[in-house]
């Protein structure tokens, strides 16, 4: 069920061609790289045989933005859990953020999330490295790190980046990759004013948290970084008016993302799932839907993100506004995507490219991203024609709950394998398997294919 030396021959495993047509093709992996892919068949030089079924093999999945908790927060997901989570979603990668008890602010607090990870973590990991007000110095120095996190709004504490002129001096100092969620603080600040009568249903959280509120927040970070000519990532881009602004004013070293839930859910989320729903930046209408849609299909929005960030049911059932905002996502990213590839609304090609090639190519992440010889055999094979439920009994998040619950899903990941070790297969885990730390290349520039 599992092999253990990297060493892996899968036989007839569906590819995908860059025509958009699927082939089978059976794949060599040595020292956890792929060697070969053919339609011979030279199974016996490998030491373990893989039978695809004829199920569709793709790279693995590249979570770019994540929230896994640890340390400090670990009552709602942990490294472990997260990455079984990954596991189970076909994530071979993630990309973490720096909102833990301590803030990932310093060399030490990052050292400690690599040494944590490379104990617990099933799949391989990166961390991103918090801006506050007092290191500018250390989030241009520490290593390694796929990015320096800045919040401008939408969060409390040491954190928040709210002021407009030391934001400037960060987009002004070093030149790593910069990637923001952009919210306005101060427009956050007016409406919950405005709004206090109001002020109890999580329904009001999109109207606090307002369209706005994101799109002047983008747009400042945009200028800074046509001013500077910073690397910029605009994570999570909620809005159809952030979309129409990147058409006018994107620049090839600005980048941004968008997750399947502001795909897929908007404002009317909260009727069935109230508090459930909440997250930053909020959900917003089926118009803002479709033009995210249109952003990513045209390449305004560069990939994908989960933004999974898990809070207990407890701590959701809280009235608002103390219910916390944030929902899980690794393990249905994947087959959310291919169920929407196969209703017709993208190609197959389209979910490889933001789920993994781009963003392998955003971050600078070398050998991934793609199913090629000498490239990591970082892959996943899913059953394209089978449908099952989001069911909240599968789940490994450790909060234990999903937006998706109960959505009939196909592309359920079957075989995950990292760096050539098979960590899932059909329900079960390699406890012994451990990912790796990613390396960024540092002055990646990146231009999207699409
Ligand atoms: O909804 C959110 N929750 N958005 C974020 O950006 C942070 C996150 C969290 O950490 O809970």
């Amino acid at each position: 069920m599992f092999n253990h030396d990297q060493n892996l021959w899968i036989h007839q495993a569906q590819l995908l061609e860059e025509n958009g047509i699927l082939r089978p093709y059976n794949i060599g992996i040595k020292a956890g790289k792929i060697t070969t892919i053919t339609t011979e068949d030279d199974r016996h030089e490998y030491t373990h045989i893989l039978d695809a079924n004829g199920w569709i093999l793709l790279p693995g999945v590249i979570d770019p933005q994540v929230h896994f908790r640890e340390p400090g927060l670990e009552h709602k997901e942990d490294l472990s859990t997260a990455s079984h989570a990954c596991a189970r979603g076909g994530v071979t990668s993630f990309l973490e953020m720096p909102n833990t008890r301590p803030l990932t602010t310093n060399q030490a607090t990052l050292d400690d999330k690599l040494q944590r990870a490379a104990q617990k973590s099933l799949v391989n990991y990166g961390f991103f490295i918090g801006a506050t007000r007092d290191n500018l110095a250390a989030i241009n120095q520490v290593s390694p790190t796929c990015g320096i996190k800045v919040f401008m709004g939408a969060m409390h504490g040491d954190l928040l980046i709210d002021d407009a002129e030391y934001l400037e001096r960060i987009f002004a100092t070093g030149d790593r990759l910069i990637a923001v969620h952009a919210e306005n603080q101060q427009r956050i600040h007016q409406r919950r004013a405005q709004l206090a009568d109001r002020y109890h249903l999580p329904e009001i959280h999109s109207e606090i948290q307002d369209e706005q509120a994101a799109l002047q927040a983008t747009a400042l970070a945009v200028h800074l970084a046509i001013k500077y000519q910073r690397r910029l990532h605009i994570l999570h881009l909620s809005t159809a008016l952030e979309v129409e602004f990147l058409r006018q004013h994107k620049r090839p070293w600005i980048t941004a993302e968008v997750t399947p839930q502001h795909l897929l859910l908007h404002r009317s989320a909260y009727h069935q799932l109230g508090a459930l729903a909440q997250m930053n930046p909020p959900l917003r209408t089926p118009h803002d839907n479709q033009v995210l849609w249109q952003g990513l299909k045209e390449g305004i929005i560069d990939f994908m993100a989960t933004d999974h960030a898990p809070h207990t049911l407890a701590e959701k059932a809280r009235p608002y506004p103390e219910s916390p905002s944030g929902m899980p996502g690794v393990e249905t990213l994947l087959p959310v995507m291919l169920t929407q590839a196969k209703a017709g609304q993208c190609t197959l090609n389209q979910v490889v490219n933001w789920l993994s090639t781009n963003v392998a190519a955003a971050y600078g992440i070398a050998n991934k991203g793609k199913i090629a010889p000498g490239y990591d055999a970082d892959l996943v094979l899913v059953d394209w024609e089978h449908y099952h439920p989001v069911r909240r009994e599968d789940l490994q998040t450790k909060c234990g709950w999903s937006p998706f619950e109960g959505w009939e899903l196909t592309g359920w990941p079957q075989v995950t394998i990292v760096g050539g070790q098979i960590v899932y297969n059909q329900g079960q885990f390699n406890e012994q398997a451990r990912g790796k730390a990613l390396q960024f290349l540092a002055d990646t520039i990146y231009t999207n294919p699409t």
